[in-house]
């Protein structure tokens, strides 16, 4: 079946939050915010602004009629600064006024005296000085300190990953309506419409009936929508409880680009021990998260860096450690992966230092030591692994042995081109770490002409969960497509909705879907039982129609329907899912925190011009783990994006803030993102149908985040690449591996020299103001 939105959004028909008829007297805002990274607000200069034509009102922090926060995890973030500012792009006022060029152009004139505070910038400075956000985790497994004994080879080494801008197309916005009795309706572009209900809430000091978030559909959110979409629906609803007047923000790409977080940079040490026979015994590595300057979700992302550790390896002695560091950036939030594949980095940095020590492929070190049903995972679960199985269906079907010696023939025939390889394992766990949080409502609605509506908790951001809730409803009460449609995210029909996140989105909303329209289903059968006067086990639904002891009847979907209407019998259902057998004690750090694992082997192949530095990917072929598809199609569409963004972040894109911490990649020019000549060559995907009963809607297994972590076997192709040119080369663990670093990686001697400019400007790390 065909993503349901394909055809709106190719005529430009779906709408937006900016495409949402404006309702008269609505006014508009814009937030001034912090031009320093840390400091005390002296003074607040608002005069002139309010004197410029067609402002309405300014707002600040003494404008809060509930409380001034809006951290979810942890309360350690205002939502207008008070008295210090703890980030560049902290907002501190929020100007309304009658049109978007009138707001904007005040927000210029406010002026602010800040007395600069010390600003830090590097995790490992943050740490060094107790900047936690929460206090350190550890997860082991065995013993590491006893492992090292039996160890024949053992390696240390640091790796680092960058941040990423989420770059979604459409930007951050909400937009408020004031209704009667106070309440308020507000269009967000957010993953969790009750967490801005309950967010502003909070700040507004009204309780959350008072309010309905409702969401059309996002232009993407990857995770930045998922916590990081609260302030701008507090900040509208603040300004229209105030005023009693709508009131709407869209960001402008700058505006977002400064104000939001990102995905977590990262600095982490490892030390690999391997037996003679290349099994990897011990493992230990800590993990300093860049977490910026409030909570937001690092502590659940630090998690799930934990949780993703030893990525696809089994390995029976592991110690590792997270921390998650306070500094003066921007909170750094959700990113597709949410903190697992910085894990997997690592991981894959420690085999590569491993098999480049030993002379040996980094693949056969990674072959050997591919988890097994079976495997314990260092937080207690027991793998039902398809590690070997995608492996080596990859290695078979895309000849991996004869992939290699095409590498080698290029590279022994060309001197200033060559060839990288590499292979990519992943394993990426399904369900909220935090368990609680496993859980989703539909609501289900069965007109009496027979058309079908359904709400769920799900927010479409473009991944097709809209598509998919529709097919979970029309096959489970098996009318066509075309008689259902499914609604818009709304916290009046679904309460207490968990993000759409974590890939569990289909899994959760879907199992809700199903379960009402098997409880419609019933109902409609005890209804056609006593109109054909027959038993119920005799009954079955199919296509529409009513079928007895399997034949058909006259009795189709329509008059059952009205029939049971007729009858006064329920057409609608609310149903509750709750994933069932997932647990985790955080005191023991041991538990069954996912439902299932998602596996796949990706295969990469680059080419790197060793006199420019500049590098394509040939190809990126790979065995992905589906359960089950339920929708090819879409899967496949996740899949290839995934794959990019992934190459993106290993490779061009390359967050730079200054020691001061402003963020100078602000625009399009200086952050690179993928394009269409920078994605793969090609793209093959190659399912691993399976059988296997799991937790997945119709088995059709997660598939949102998983694929993203292919794309670290870029890094890694284009490393070996590198290695083919200049086998002493020595290269940092750094990601991301832009055509600058590949330069630099293939004539380290030039290297000295600009290392040396780099240290001084020092503009990656640390510094006092
Ligand atoms: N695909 C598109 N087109 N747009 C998005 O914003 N977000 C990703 C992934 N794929 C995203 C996407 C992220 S971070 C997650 S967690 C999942 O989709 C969320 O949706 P799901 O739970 O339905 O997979
Ligand atoms: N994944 C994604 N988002 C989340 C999670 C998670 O495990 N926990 C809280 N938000
Ligand atoms: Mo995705 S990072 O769980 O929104």
């Amino acid at each position: 079946m065909k993503n349901i939105d394909s055809g709106n959004h190719t005529k430009g028909q779906s709408v937006y939050l900016d495409d949402i008829p404006l309702v008269a007297g609505t006014l508009f805002g814009a937030v001034f915010s912090s031009p320093i990274a840390h400091g005390h607000i002296e003074q607040l200069y608002l005069s002139e602004a309010a004197q410029e034509p067609g402002i309405v009102r300014i707002f600040t922090h003494q404008d809060i009629t509930g409380e001034n926060q809006i951290g979810g995890i942890i309360p350690d973030e205002p939502l207008l600064a008070e008295h210090e500012v703890d980030f560049c792009g902290m907002p501190i006022a929020f100007v309304v006024a009658t049109s978007d060029e009138a707001a904007r152009a005040a927000v210029k004139k406010i002026k602010v005296d800040i007395k600069p505070l010390p600003v830090i910038t590097d995790p490992r400075v943050a740490h060094a000085q107790d900047q936690l956000i929460v206090p350190a985790r550890t997860f082991r497994l065995g013993d590491t300190t006893r492992a090292w004994e039996q160890c024949e080879y053992v390696f240390e080494g640091t790796t680092d990953t960058n941040g990423q801008e989420h770059l979604y197309i459409e930007t951050q916005c909400a937009y408020a309506i004031p209704q009667e009795n106070g309440e308020l309706k507000i269009y967000s572009s957010t993953q969790s419409p009750t967490a801005g209900q309950r967010t502003a809430a909070r700040v507004l000091g009204v309780p959350m009936h008072q309010l309905e978030v409702d969401v059309i559909r996002l232009g993407g959110g990857f995770g930045g929508k998922e916590d990081q979409a609260n302030a701008w629906v507090a900040l509208c609803a603040l300004a229209a409880h105030h005023l009693r007047r709508p009131v709407k923000y869209v960001l402008h790409r700058l505006e977002d680009m400064a104000m939001t977080g990102k995905r977590h940079p990262y600095s982490s040490d490892f030390k690999i021990g391997l037996d003679k026979d290349l099994k990897i015994i011990a493992y230990e590595a800590d993990f300093y998260q860049n977490a910026g300057a409030a909570a937001d979700l690092s502590p659940a992302i630090m998690e799930r860096t934990l949780f993703h550790t030893t990525s696809t390896y089994f390995i029976p002695n592991v110690r590792a450690t997270a921390f998650s560091c306070r500094t003066h950036l921007p909170p750094n939030t959700a990113f597709r992966g949410f903190g697992g594949p910085q894990a997997k980095f690592v991981m894959e940095a420690a085999i590569a230092t491993a098999a480049e020590k030993l002379g040996v492929e980094a693949c056969v070190i990674q072959k050997k030591n591919l988890n097994q049903t079976g495997d314990e995972f260092p937080f207690g679960q027991k793998a039902v692994s398809e590690a070997r199985a995608c492996w080596h269906k990859a290695e078979e079907l895309y000849d991996v042995a004869k992939l290699r010696q095409e590498v080698e023939a290029f590279n022994t025939a060309n001197i200033l081109y060559k060839k990288g390889l590499a292979l990519m394992p992943v394993c990426f766990g399904i369900s909220f770490t935090n368990t609680s949080m496993n859980q989703a409502r539909a609501l289900v609605h069965v007109y009496y002409d027979g058309s079908v509506r359904v709400s769920t908790g799900a927010v479409e951001m473009g991944q097709g969960v809209n598509t998919k809730m529709l097919q979970v409803a029309a096959q489970t009460l098996s009318v066509s497509p075309a008689k259902v449609r499914v609604q818009t995210t709304s916290t009046n029909r679904i309460a207490n909705t968990s993000p759409s996140a974590a890939s569990a989105t289909a899994d959760l909303n879907g199992k809700a879907v199903q379960l009402a329209c098997q409880a419609i289903v019933q109902r409609l059968k005890e209804v056609a039982a006593q109109v054909l006067q027959a038993s119920e086990a005799a009954i079955e639904l199919r296509d529409e129609q009513v079928l007895l002891n399997g034949q058909e009847t006259d009795l189709d979907w329509k008059k059952l329907v009205t029939a049971a209407f007729l009858k006064r019998v329920s057409l609608s259902e609310h149903s509750h899912y709750a994933t069932p057998d997932v647990y985790f004690d955080k005191t023991t750090e041991k538990g069954h925190p996912f439902a299932y694992h998602v596996y796949g082997t990706a295969i990469t192949t680059v080419t790197v011009d060793c006199l420019r530095g500049t590098y394509q990917v040939d190809a990126v072929r790979v065995v992905h783990d589906f359960g089950l598809s339920m929708n090819p199609a879409v899967d496949r569409g996740q899949i290839e994006g995934g794959i990019v963004q992934g190459i993106g972040w290993m490779t061009l894109e390359e967050l730079l803030y200054d020691t001061a911490g402003r963020l100078r990649s602000n625009t399009l020019s200086t952050y690179k993102i993928p394009d269409i000549y920078s994605v793969p060559k090609e793209i093959a995907i190659e399912p691993l149908q399976t059988e296997q009963d799991n937790l997945a809607i119709f088995r059709s297994k997660a598939v949102g985040e998983p694929p993203f972590m292919y794309g670290i076997g870029t890094y890694f192709a284009l490393r070996n690449a590198i290695k083919a040119f200049n086998p002493t080369s020595p290269i940092a663990f750094d990601a991301p591996m832009t055509p600058e670093k590949v330069l630099l990686g293939l004539y380290p001697q030039a290297a000295t020299g600009t290392q040396q400019v780099h240290e001084q400007q020092n503009l990656r790390h640390v510094a006092a103001s």
